[in-house]
This record gives structure tokens, sequence and C-alpha cells, in this order.
């Protein structure tokens, strides 16, 4: 079979022949890969950089797809870290990490959607006690997982949405997806009072982010929980002692460690229905798998999202 294939993690994948797999655990399946999502993850995965690489090569990168399996039926398929991806024309998934997708389901939609989307509801559901009337701060809310949480956040209940990043043009977009009020990253104060703060890019963002709604809260002992999902603007924030101290704070992360898998697993058909009934509005641009190596370099608008067609 052919698939995209890193060899060294100074450089894009490349589409290569590789061995057909085959399925090695009962609750494996061999199946057909239908389209498969090129995620920030998935880069990171493919030049080592994420905090689960073990530097082995070669892999086949991808995280995540829709698959079809033997009997013909769609799945969206979650897999772990491992040589064999996504980006093939033939992968290996567990059973109990899929989900079967209803039919007529837009394959690219559903594959674009799922990892962004994952991010703020399992979040919301798994790792804070989140309830409907509460208000959020989204921090990097042009991007494709900052779309998906103002939408999430809005069908959980939140009160308020308030969408920052950095790009006023793409900000003027996010009302239509419900949120309440936007800002540049720079007027964080805006949204001094929220419950809830779902932060994508961390950095020094996090870092100016957090001193200014803290000091502009008009309840301090309110309690702000900041859920750590992203690092774009930075993998390290200098947080001031005295901000942990002088408000009632919790920062707490998101993502594959600090969620259990069984929680990732709890949550998968309820985002995959979500997703397949079009309730996310998602951008997605479908690309043949032969064109991985352009396609992974090429400069793309950061909400849209490439999704790699064997
Ligand atoms: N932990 C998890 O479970 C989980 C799951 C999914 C994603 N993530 C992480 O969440 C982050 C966002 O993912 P995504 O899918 O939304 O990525 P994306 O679609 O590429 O969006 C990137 C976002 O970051 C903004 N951005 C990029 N560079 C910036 C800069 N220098 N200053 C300010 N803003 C900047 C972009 O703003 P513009 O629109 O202005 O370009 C956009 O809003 C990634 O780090 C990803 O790995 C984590």
């Amino acid at each position: 079979m052919h698939a995209a294939v890193v060899t060294t993690f100074d450089a894009p994948p490349r589409y290569l022949e590789h061995p057909d797999p085959a399925a090695g655990e009962p609750d494996e399946l061999v199946v057909d890969v239908v389209a498969a999502a090129l995620h920030p993850r998935v880069r990171s995965q493919a030049n080592g950089s994420h905090y689960t690489s073990t530097g082995d090569l070669p892999l086949v990168p991808g995280i995540d797809a829709v698959v079809r399996d033997a009997d013909g039926r769609l799945r969206y398929a979650l897999l772990d870290d491992t040589a064999l991806g996504t980006m093939a024309e033939r992968t290996v998934i567990e059973r109990r990490r899929s989900v079967e997708l209803p039919d007529g389901v837009d394959p690219i939609a559903v594959a674009a959607a799922m990892n962004p989307a994952m991010s703020s509801w399992v979040a919301l559901r798994r790792r804070i006690d989140f309830t409907a009337g509460q208000s959020v701060l989204v921090i990097g809310a042009t991007g494709n997982a900052g779309r998906m949480a103002i939408q999430v956040a809005k069908r959980f209940g939140a009160s308020t949405v308030i969408a920052a990043g950095r790009n006023p043009e793409r900000l003027a977009d996010l009302g239509g997806l419900g949120a309440d009020e936007v800002c540049t990253l720079g007027e964080l104060a805006v949204a001094a009072d929220v419950d809830v703060v779902i932060d994508y890019l961390w950095g020094a963002t996090a870092e100016r982010g957090i001193v200014d709604i803290l000091t502009r809260r008009a309840d301090r002992s309110h309690p702000l929980t900041w859920i750590q999902i992203g690092s774009i603007t930075g993998p390290t924030a200098a947080i001031p002692s005295a901000a942990l101290r002088s408000c009632r704070l919790s920062i707490v992360g998101s993502g594959v460690g600090s969620v259990p898998g069984r929680d990732y697993i709890a949550e998968l058909p309820a985002i995959a229905e979500a997703a397949s009934s079009g309730a996310f509005d998602v951008r997605a641009r479908s690309v043949p798998l032969s064109s991985v190596e352009s396609a992974w370099t090429e400069p793309l608008a950061s909400d849209e999202r490439i999704v790699f067609v064997p």
C-alpha cells in the first residue's frame, strides 16, 4: 500500500510504498482510511516534538480518521501514538476506540471536526465541572479548535462566550458561531469576570492575560478556572505567585494524560453524533494523500483544516 512516511524529523512525510498492516490483538481491525486530517498534533508527531514522541522512525503520522471497516461501515477512530497512523491507505484501529458513523455523513467534515471539537468538549465535560450558565473566554478563538470551543461552550449552555484572537478580520466572523463578544489579545481585560478560560495559546499571551484579568476582576473570591489546552505562543508562562494567592484561580491542563483514555472514549459517540449531524461549522479542504509532501508545507489559513484522502 501507499502511505505518508516520516523518515527524518526535519522533513515532511513522503508518499511512499509501505508494508500492508495486519491486526494483532483480538480488538484490532484492519480498515481502509477514508479521510485523515492534518491537526497541529499530527505535525508535532511527525516532527518529533510532541510530548508523547518516542523518537522511533520510520513512522506514518495521523492520530485519527474516518475509516471503512471490512463490513463496509464507516467509523471514526482514535489511534494511540503508533508507528502506523492514519495517513495511509490502510491502518489498524481498536474497535473500542472507534465509533460507527451514520450513513450519508460527510467524511471530510467529520475528520476535520473531531480533534478540534474534542479539545474543548472533553475539557468542559471531563476536566472541570462546567455548568450551564457559566461564562467562557476562548483564547486563540480564530483557529479550528477555538472556533469549535465557541460552539461547544454554547452547546453546553454557556451564558456568554468571549472570543479572543490576534486577527480582527477573523474575529469578526465569530459572532456567526455564537460568540457574544470578540476582543484582541491585548484586550483580555474585557473578560475580567468570566468563570472559565479555554486557552489555546499559553506563553506570553497567558502571562499577560492572567494579570490583566485578575487585576480587573470585580470579585476576586469568585472562582476562575483557566484550562490550558494548546501552547501556540509558548510552552511556558511565568505566573506571578500573587495571582494564585490573591484570587481564586485554578490552572488545569486538558489533553492526553490529564484526561484518561476511557474518558475520551466515553465522550466519542456524542462528539461524533454532533459532528455527523452537521452541528459544527467546520472548514475543511480535502487533498489527495499523494500530495502530502507539498500540502504539508503550504501556507494555510488557520481556520481551514487539510484532510488527506488516500
Ligand atoms: N490538548 C488537546 O486536547 C488539544 C486538542 C486539539 C488541539 N490542541 C492544541 O490547540 C492548539 C490550537 O489548535 P488548532 O487546531 O486550533 O490550531 P489552528 O487551527 O492551527 O489554529 C491556530 C490558532 O493559533 C493562533 N495563532 C497562531 N500563531 C499565533 C501567534 N503568534 N500569536 C497569536 N495567535 C496565534 C491562530 O490565529 P490566526 O487565526 O490569527 O492565525 C489560530 O487562532 C494547538 O496547539 C493544538 O496542538 C490541543
